[in-house]
């Protein structure tokens, strides 16, 4: 007998997104199982958005401790439409980021088709239409929103690799599609614009498009996501303080390195105490916030895997991408509520 909340082990497929690897992806979407794909921002773990019981089902395989709402996939701003109802800077932010790494929270439309289980019963829903050629050949072959959260397990840091995605959720899921390492390598940046009642646009995640970019674009500055929580907030779980969590304890704003950390590096590395680490991985070792967002997970995933006492990470820019990266550090830094070493913490 499997105990509950065990979920039953399926040979997972990792295939090439060739054309015939899609049109497997879009059946086992169709049939209600669960096919993880590429974005430009991570790998996500897609099932059919009208389907209450693949969403179960890819709750289930994720481990997420509660049903947090997941963000809907489209192909098209006129499909988005049909989930979703667009104020005015809804609409100017689509027009000026997607398809891209933003992903909007908006009112849900009256007859929005995405299975309540994945809005976890709130009166919004979170869309996006992803830039990646994969994720956007699979969305147009399945021809129907798809639920994606990071193909995690829950708590993990997000997969930027399909080996990551394997080491996670293989023998958990259908389906991996590979299209190689993801370009931005951060989740997408989450803004609320649920309409006069809640105020001003809200920045509920940073992520793949800086706060600068979105702000500039609707001339005005985006309130933060704890200005919203204390209304009639639209609850974002994945704002848990503790989320992306390595095993490995993170020591932020490094200046030296003790003997025996590993070193997470940006710019010139700590050169001489490098000698003293574990293992150092540098986020970018010329100070581009754009390859450091791109390596950061990976980075995150190998350094934990060296078994340090601690990870010590350089102090990174707050600026561009840098708000994000330094969010994403944060949480990981967190101390898990529980003892972390035999399960992750929890988190979408
Ligand atoms: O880049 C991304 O966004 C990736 C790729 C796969 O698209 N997806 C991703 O999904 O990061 P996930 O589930 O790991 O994070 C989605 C976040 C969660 O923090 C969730 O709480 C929030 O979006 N969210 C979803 N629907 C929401 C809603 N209606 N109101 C507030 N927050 C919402
Ligand atoms: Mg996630």
């Amino acid at each position: 007998m499997t105990a509950p909340g065990t979920v039953a082990e399926v040979a997972t497929r990792v295939l090439k997104p060739d054309v015939a690897a899609l049109d497997a992806a879009a059946r086992t979407l169709a049939a209600g199982g669960l096919v993880a794909f590429p974005t430009e921002t991570v790998y996500g773990l897609g099932a059919d958005a009208g389907n209450g019981e693949a969403i179960a089902r890819l709750y289930a395989a994720k481990g997420r401790p509660a049903f947090n709402p997941l963000i809907a996939h489209l192909s098209s701003v006129a499909a988005a439409r049909k989930l979703a109802r667009f104020d005015t800077a809804a609409e100017r932010l689509a027009a000026a980021f997607w398809p891209g790494p933003l992903t909007l929270v908006l009112p849900k439309a009256a007859d929005c088709p995405v299975a309540p289980l994945a809005t976890a019963g709130l009166d919004s829903v979170a869309v996006r239409l992803p830039q990646h050629p994969v994720a956007q050949d699979l969305l147009r072959a399945f021809g129907g929103p798809v639920v994606a959260p990071s193909a995690n397990r829950s708590g993990h840091v997000s997969p930027t690799t399909a080996a990551h995605v394997l080491t996670d959720l293989g023998g958990r899921i259908d389906l991996i599609v590979d299209g190689g390492a993801t370009p931005v390598g951060l989740e997408s940046t989450i803004v609320a614009c649920l309409g006069e009642a809640f105020g001003k646009p809200a920045l509920l995640r940073p992520g793949g498009v800086p706060r600068a970019a979105i702000e500039e674009v609707l001339r005005a500055p985006l309130t933060d996501a704890s200005a919203l929580r204390g209304q009639t907030a639209p609850r974002a779980p994945g704002m848990l303080a503790s989320h992306y969590a390595p095993n490995t304890r993170l020591r932020l704003e490094a200046t030296h390195v003790d003997p025996g950390d590993a070193l997470l590096a940006f710019g010139p590395a700590l050169a001489e105490h490098a000698a003293d680490a574990v293992k150092v991985l540098n986020l970018s070792a010329r100070g581009d916030l754009i390859e450091a967002a791109a390596n950061l997970f990976s980075h995150l995933r190998a350094l934990d895997a060296a078994r340090a006492e601690t990870i010590a990470v350089m102090p990174i820019p707050h600026h561009g991408l840098g708000e994000a990266i330094n969010d994403r550090l944060r949480r990981a830094a967190t101390p898990h509520l529980s003892p972390p070493k035999k399960h992750y913490g929890r988190g979408s």
